[in-house]
């Protein structure tokens, strides 16, 4: 989605601005614009299309100077043009605004201020922030003034920056429900909507939370409360993500390369964690909550998209392990269905990458205000998921670039299944099935590397399946997830029509469209549904259908069956789809790489969703 960078400091803002919205790019957008104070006055640029159409405008542009803001936008509101994109103006061009969020009474906003004289260039509920703030700097003195009294008649959500040309040398940022960091460095602030941007200057961050101010001059910031006004000490965090992380490392893409990071993602998600030699692992985030957990009678996970998966695979761990039940439900559901949920008895784990999906932070509010726990697996630290929960995991799995989801997605399954292993240990789970868990969980790294490296044959099996256009990918238990998983995975970066299914469902319906141009991916392990799996392989067959089998490493049988066959290495069915998934990523990633897709941008998507 949107993304938001700003700059004071001692150098040149143009190529921090531009250097920081490229790290941005990932989120996904469709115009890009920045806004420079150059000592007289501010110079705009702004573009529909990429990064580096904007970088192009301003070889052609002079905007000098050190003090900036500057933003990618995704379409909301009105249509991606560059008269829409963002930063925006007010009607003295005095006054300029980036915005992340959504003014939810833009138009009776809009409508007031066109009635009070105002003109507006574009169809952005943004504009009206801009406006509203030159409105309220009538009378007062300082920017932050008006921008703390405009904000008041504002209903949505927002991050965002102003300046302004009648009081130039700071930039006045305000946060409500989408993230802001301010990076400190010397005699330098940065200020941004997410770390990636900030990290290359600075590991020092400060996060602003819900209903904050804050007033950024070289050197310095302060934060106050939008509420009261009333002043707010916030010391700066220390952010050890390595901004080597965030490069390429000489893969083609970032997704190639988060693949191959995955067996160190199990590591980072494990360290300090697991104790195999108890059978056991301790989750310091859930330290404070432990006797409520053991009291839990249901947990319901909640989740979008990728994570939403892993919460599927995480009901199949608990339910088998903890005896716990587990009920799963998509975020934009929850939030509407009028959960029936009973405090001390109940919990809400939300699963979330950003930790600020919008429809899963509406589901942690839910919860709370119907007052049961709320635990949260939550990759990026500090975001608003991981505060706003009552406690819980974070994944550290580093920075995900790539739009589609991979190690993140790795790292919530093994955070899963450490949780798997504290929940099973309070309750019913032996010392010797903890051990056993443990023992193979750490043992999960290095066959996952033997895994990687049959990349060239997984490849090859892509390759025959080039020109398919439908694609089915089944799975029973544990791997039922993971065939949701792979055709997500393929529909995302290869613009290919994929389902996943139960394997069971296969003769209910979907079957009828099974001919020899469509491919069908089998997970099919030997655990304790493969059987079943075969059976469903027949059927497949049985219409001539194209078999690809994803199985356990010295399973002969399947291959007289199947088409193709990718084996894994074996380990314990529980951990099954922590290997089986990475095939299935590889998979889509060659078929979109043949097909010469944007695969870390595909399009239409953003990595992180904070609107509804
Ligand atoms: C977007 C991303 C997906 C992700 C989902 C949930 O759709 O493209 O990769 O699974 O949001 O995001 P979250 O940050 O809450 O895990």
């Amino acid at each position: 989605m949107c993304g938001i960078v700003g700059y004071i400091g001692t150098t040149e803002a143009r190529p921090v601005l531009l250097d920081g919205l490229r790290r941005l790019e990932y989120r996904g957008y469709d115009s890009a614009g920045l806004a420079v104070w150059d000592g007289q006055k501010i110079n705009l640029a702004k573009i529909k299309g990429r990064v580096a159409d904007l970088a192009g405008l301003l070889q052609q542009q002079s905007v000098k100077g050190t003090v900036g803001i500057a933003h990618t936008r995704w379409a909301t509101h009105g249509e991606p043009t560059t008269a829409n994109a963002h930063p925006h103006a007010d009607c003295k061009n005095n006054v300029y605004v980036v915005h992340n969020g959504i003014v939810e009474n833009y138009k009776a906003l809009k409508d007031q201020l066109i009635r009070e004289g105002h003109t507006f260039h574009s169809e952005t509920d943004t504009e009206i922030l801009s406006h509203l703030i030159e409105k309220y700097l009538t009378g007062a003195t300082t920017l932050e003034q008006a921008v703390s009294r405009a904000l008041k008649f504002v209903k949505g959500t927002y991050a965002l920056l102003a300046i302004a040309s009648s009081d130039p040398e700071k930039i006045v940022a305000a946060r409500l429900s989408s993230p802001l960091r301010i990076g400190v460095s010397a005699d330098q602030v940065f200020i941004a909507s997410d770390p990636s941007a900030l990290l290359n200057y600075t590991s020092r961050v400060v996060t602003l939370t819900d209903g904050e101010l804050a007033v950024i001059t070289r050197g310095n910031y302060t934060i106050t409360s939008l509420e009261d006004g009333g002043a707010i000490n916030r010391e700066a965090e220390t952010i050890d993500w390595n901004i080597d992380e965030i490069q390429k490392s000489g893969f083609d893409h970032f997704m190639l390369k988060e693949i191959f990071e995955q067996p160190e993602t199990v590591i980072n998600s494990t360290r300090g964690r697991l104790i195999p030699a108890e059978g056991r692992a301790v989750l310091g985030g859930l330290a404070d909550v432990e006797d409520k957990l053991r009291a839990l009678k249901r947990l319901t996970i909640v989740a979008c998209g990728t994570a939403s998966y892993a919460g599927l695979v995480g009901e199949y761990m608990l339910e088998e392990y903890a005896d716990l039940p587990v009920e799963v439900c998509v975020a934009s559901e929850f939030r509407y269905r009028k959960p029936s949920l009973i405090p001390r008895e109940d919990a809400v784990l939300v699963i979330s990458q950003s930790g600020e999906t919008a429809d899963t932070l509406a589901a942690v509010r839910e919860a709370k205000a119907k007052g049961v726990l709320t635990l949260g697996i939550v990759n990026v630290i500090g975001s608003t998921i991981s505060r706003e929960t009552d406690a819980g995991v974070y994944n550290h799995a580093g920075p995900e670039i790539s739009v589609c989801s991979t190690k993140v997605f790795m790292s919530q399954l093994t955070v899963l299944a450490l949780l798997t292993l504290l929940l099973g240990r309070q309750r019913r789970m032996s010392l010797v099935t903890g051990q056993r868990i443990a023992a193979e969980l750490a043992a999960l790294p290095a066959r996952m590397a033997e895994l990687l490296a049959q990349a060239d044959r997984i490849k090859t099996v892509a390759q025959h399946c080039q020109s398919a256009k439908n694609f089915f990918f089944c799975g029973r238990k544990y791997n039922y997830p993971i065939a949701l998983e792979g055709a997500l995975k393929l529909k995302e970066i290869s613009y290919r029509h994929a389902e996943g299914l139960a394997a069971g469902e296969l003769k209910h319906g979907p079957l009828a469209m099974v001919d020899e141009h469509f491919p069908v991916i089998f997970i099919c392990p030997k655990d304790s549904v493969y059987e079943k799996n075969i059976s469903n392989i027949q059927e497949v067959k049985a219409r001539r259908g194209r078999v690809i089998a994803i199985a356990t490493a010295g399973d002969t049988d399947i291959a007289a069956i199947a088409d193709d066959v990718i084996y894994i290495p074996k380990t314990l069915e529980m951990l099954t789809p922590l290997l089986a998934v990475v095939p299935l990523q590889l998979f889509a990633y060659y078929i979109a790489q043949s097909l010469g897709v944007d695969i870390d941008k595909p399009r239409n998507l953003a990595k992180s969703v904070t609107v509804e």
